[in-house]
């Protein structure tokens, strides 16, 4: 019988067999220097430098550690970022894309650091390239090729790309890295809790307070005075930069198959759509190939189990599959401008930072965010600081793109208050169907699950109101303006949300 997607392991091979000791919740109230909220491997890796500075640091996830994006990633660690180079040359002048390019290299080699101190995670340096499959596309990637080049990055144009079918050629970036992501997690939550940091599972931040004096960090099971607080969250809950309307957040579909041959001997990403990012990965003993596609809007209808099935076929047309191992997809934002925000909240915060917008390039862009976070609560100079700042003036040539994005979220919130008059009955819902019913008269998120059993939350979004959409592909409810995710009992899955969906009654 044919491998087929579905029949694959419906996780993340990150998150297979790693043994991450269990953290405590926190039970009351604390004082430190710095409170870190987010378990990923921005919040890690601040953690863990500011730790080795002296600071006494406390570190709150509202989940387990790597539950996050990280634990859902593809593994490339890299400073060739897809068609980054032309694109901030453009907006933020070839100072600007220098800039970006030595600071994501210093990421890569801070991350490579890391690792010689003894972490175990399959951690190889391999070529990079993004490959062209149309003329368009190669002439794209002749300026990436030049853009990249003058931010003093070894790009070169390669006629021979690693993939058996043929393609117009690829941009290479030899000395880049991939590793096992779960396992590097593990071992960056070791090397922190060895340099003294402290570090609550099961605990949300849900609020921050700060005045000229210090911080509060506010959970439900205490609240912890810190001189300085780093929210790393993916996408920070505190709307105080405005942040929600400056980063917009996508998935993507991951999948996993042992193949016959033809395994890729670099980490590899189509130039243009359908966009394709592929390398392989050390499993059981041999290698499996990882392929990653299908993104779109977080929140969006497009989230179908069919996303896994179309990505099944592409790895079917061009590798001769045995069986396919695992499947799971994931979000990450992308700013408006393509650069990452990472810095002080907003101009009048002296001591709350923050991390997003990273595009899918968070492995060296959070690790960066640590290693810039740290020097700016030390007090010390950095020159990167700047381009990345949540502060900075945004490049006009992005202004349509951002206002675009906008008005999307604006039709969304109103669109999601006048559209509601018709819905179906919850009772009409099939087994594993989830969508927006009525439910002993009030609009509810509804969903069946396989045994018949009928679920209603709220459909109405904690964050700022919008409603939700099922996505059918993970079975969630995941909301169209700032991409929170609840489960179908109303848990959150992802942030900015703080509260859970309200449970609604059910027939
Ligand atoms: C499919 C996919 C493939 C990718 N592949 C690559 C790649 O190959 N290379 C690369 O560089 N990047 C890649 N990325 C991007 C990269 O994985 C992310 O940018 C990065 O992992 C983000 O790390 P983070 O620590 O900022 O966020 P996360 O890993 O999401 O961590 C944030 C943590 O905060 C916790 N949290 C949220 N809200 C709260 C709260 N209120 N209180 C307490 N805790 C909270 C969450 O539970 C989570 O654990 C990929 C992204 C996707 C979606
Ligand atoms: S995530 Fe902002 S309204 Fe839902």
């Amino acid at each position: 019988m044919a491998a087929h997607a579905s029949q694959a392991k419906h996780a993340s091979l990150w998150r297979e067999a790693v043994l991450l000791r269990e953290y405590p919740q926190l039970d009351g109230d604390r004082a430190v220097d710095v409170v870190v909220v987010g378990g990923g491997i921005t919040g890690l890796t601040t953690a863990l430098l500011l730790a080795r500075q002296g600071r006494s640091v406390c570190l709150l996830e509202h989940n387990r550690i790597g539950t996050g994006t990280t634990g859902h990633t593809t593994g490339k660690v890299t400073s060739q970022h897809h068609l980054t180079y032309a694109r901030i040359s453009k907006t933020h002048g070839s100072d600007g894309a220098r800039t970006y390019a030595m600071a994501m290299e210093a990421a890569k080699e801070q991350v490579a650091g890391f690792v010689e101190e003894g972490i175990d995670c399959d951690f190889r340096r391999r070529a990079a390239y993004i490959y062209a499959t149309s003329a368009a596309e190669r002439k794209l990637l002749d300026a990436e090729t030049r853009a990249a080049r003058q931010a003093g990055l070894p790009a070169v144009f390669d006629e021979d790309v690693p993939l058996p079918f043929p393609t117009l050629g690829g941009m290479r970036f030899d000395n880049q890295a991939e590793f096992h992501a779960g396992r590097y997690l593990a071992g960056l939550t070791r090397l922190a809790t060895e340099a003294g940091v402290e570090i609550f599972e099961h605990t949300r931040g849900t609020d921050v307070d700060e005045d000229d004096h210090g911080c509060v960090v506010h959970t439900p099971h205490g609240r912890i005075q810190a001189k300085h607080v780093v929210v790393a969250t993916l996408m920070p809950f505190l709307d105080r930069g405005g942040l929600f309307a400056r980063a917009f957040a996508s998935r993507s579909y991951v999948l996993t198959a042992r193949v016959d041959s033809g395994l890729p001997g670099a980490s590899l990403m189509s130039a243009g759509s359908p966009m394709h990012s592929i390398r392989s990965v050390p499993y059981d003993g041999g290698e499996l190939l990882m392929v990653v596609g299908q993104g779109h809007h977080a929140g969006s209808s497009k989230a179908q189990p069919a996303r896994y099935d179309q990505l099944g076929e592409f790895i079917q047309q061009h590798w001769n599959v045995t069986s396919f191992e695992h499947r799971w997809s994931a979000q990450d934002y992308s700013s408006d401008d393509g650069v990452p925000y990472i810095g002080r909240v907003n101009l009048r915060s002296k001591r709350v930072y923050v991390a997003t917008g990273f595009k899918k390039w968070g492995l060296t862009a959070g690790t960066l965010a640590g290693m810039l976070i740290t020097d700016a609560i030390r007090g010390r100079d950095n020159p990167w600081a700047s381009l990345f700042s949540t502060t900075r003036v945004k490049p006009l040539a992005e202004a349509p793109k951002f206002l675009a994005e906008n008005g999307r979220v604006a039709a969304r919130m109103l669109g999601d208050r006048v559209l509601s008059l018709r819905q179906p009955e919850i009772s009409d819902l099939l087994p594993g169907e989830g969508g927006i019913v009525n439910s002993c008269g009030q609009k509810v998120a509804g969903y069946r699950d396989d045994d018949g059993t009928l679920y209603a939350v709220s459909s109405r979004c904690t964050h700022l109101g919008c409603q939700v959409a099922w996505n059918a592909a993970e079975r969630s409810w995941d909301c169209p303006c700032h991409a929170s995710r609840f489960t179908v009992d109303g848990e959150i899955l992802n942030g900015p949300a703080t509260r859970p969906l309200p449970p609604r009654p059910t027939p």
